[in-house]
């Protein structure tokens, strides 16, 4: 195990930003950016032992900058919508940056996606930190974070997260990696198999808002207890469909502690990527809003050329009782932790 650090680039306000390579025994590689703590490639053997790229990034920090959808960031306070951006917490009403038609989208107009974090580096690993001021976004208490990005020999990425805050706040961190299992930039990932370890989703209304309601996969193209390809259902004339514009939704995790959530696959590479987590939900978003840009190396990106697997806390909590609640206790201790395990099948 190795790990590489070189500069990647300059923000456009002048701050530097780094990319590191974790290396493992059998040349694997990740490359992790202090901006964002992103996952910029996660290079991993296919059926033939040859490196595939299987996530979505660019070559440039201005790239990082001017676009949208957040490829490969770490994203928080709080991943996915809040409505109209407000809350009420302990009976002090918070209102925060809106940046998403009228509502608050994965932690603002600059969320932990835009920071250069803190890095240092332990064998294997990445140990990143930020301390989040209090009122930052419009969020309550300063809330000081710790990020690990590690890579082992197994070909196992692991993220873990770990926060506290000197005031009750909301808390919701997820990773944002685009996956492509037959590699990244090679179209579509409609031909991609996904099972998901869940009987139940949240319903959205049109514009990706949780309406409180919990409903069963079964009988619809949200089913994927059974390996699926992501393309089997997903032009169906389903109303949830519809609202997502394909699939942008909350699945309702089985069992609790670390598990596995989902297992996506390819045919073309043979790489199977495992999921696990500490998380009770995961979005699955099938790049529904990823119109055309450049990406690394010159490739084009459209929209569902790659899926995000972001596990979670079930969005806009705080409005919902019926979700696993979000917040954050002062001086509680906050830690999730996900697990992306690549291999190949025969
Ligand atoms: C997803 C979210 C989508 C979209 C995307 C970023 O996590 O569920 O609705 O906002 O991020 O483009």
């Amino acid at each position: 195990m190795s790990v590489q650090v070189k500069e990647f680039g300059k923000t456009a306000d002048g701050r530097t930003v780094s990319v590191y390579r974790i290396t493992n025994v059998n040349g694997a590689y990740v490359d992790v950016l202090d901006y964002g703590c992103t996952l910029q490639s996660i290079c991993v053997p296919d059926q033939d032992g040859n490196l595939v790229d299987v996530c979505l990034g660019y070559d440039t920090v201005a790239e990082y900058e001017a676009n949208d959808g957040y490829l490969g960031a770490f994203i928080g306070r709080h991943a996915n919508r809040i409505k109209e951006g407000k809350f009420t917490l302990n009976g002090v009403d918070y209102t925060l940056a809106v940046n998403n038609g009228p509502n608050h989208l994965h932690g603002g107009l600059k969320g932990f996606d835009k920071v250069v974090w803190d890095t240092s580096v332990a064998s294997d690993r990445l140990l990143f930190s930020y301390t989040s001021p209090d009122g930052e976004e419009g969020y309550p208490g300063t809330l000081v974070l710790s990020v690990i990005y590690s890579f082992d020999d197994n070909n196992a990425l692991t993220l873990t997260y770990d926060a506290v805050c000197n005031k009750d706040t909301v808390i919701n961190l997820t990773n944002h990696c685009y996956f492509n299992l037959n590699g990244a930039g090679t179209g579509t990932v409609l031909d991609q198999k996904l099972q998901v370890f869940a009987d139940q989703f949240t319903e959205n209304d049109a514009d990706c808002l949780p309406t409180g309601k919990i409903k069963d996969v079964e009988g619809t193209p949200f089913d994927f207890r059974i390996p699926k390809l992501i393309g089997a259902d997903i032009k169906e004339e389903n109303q949830d469909l519809i609202n997502g514009s394909g699939y942008d939704h909350n699945f309702v995790l089985r069992g609790e502690g670390m598990r596995d959530a989902c297992v996506l696959s390819s045919d073309k590479t043979g790489i199977v990527c495992t999921t696990a987590t500490t998380q009770p939900g995961i979005q699955i978003y099938s790049a529904n809003f990823m119109t055309e840009r450049k990406g690394k190396g010159g490739a084009t990106y459209n929209m569902r050329d790659a899926i995000c697997l972001e596990t979670q806390h079930f969005p806009d909590a705080i409005h919902n009782e019926n979700f696993p609640s979000a917040v954050l206790k002062k001086g509680e201790e906050y830690h999730q932790e996900t697990k992306y395990t690549f291999t190949v099948s025969k």
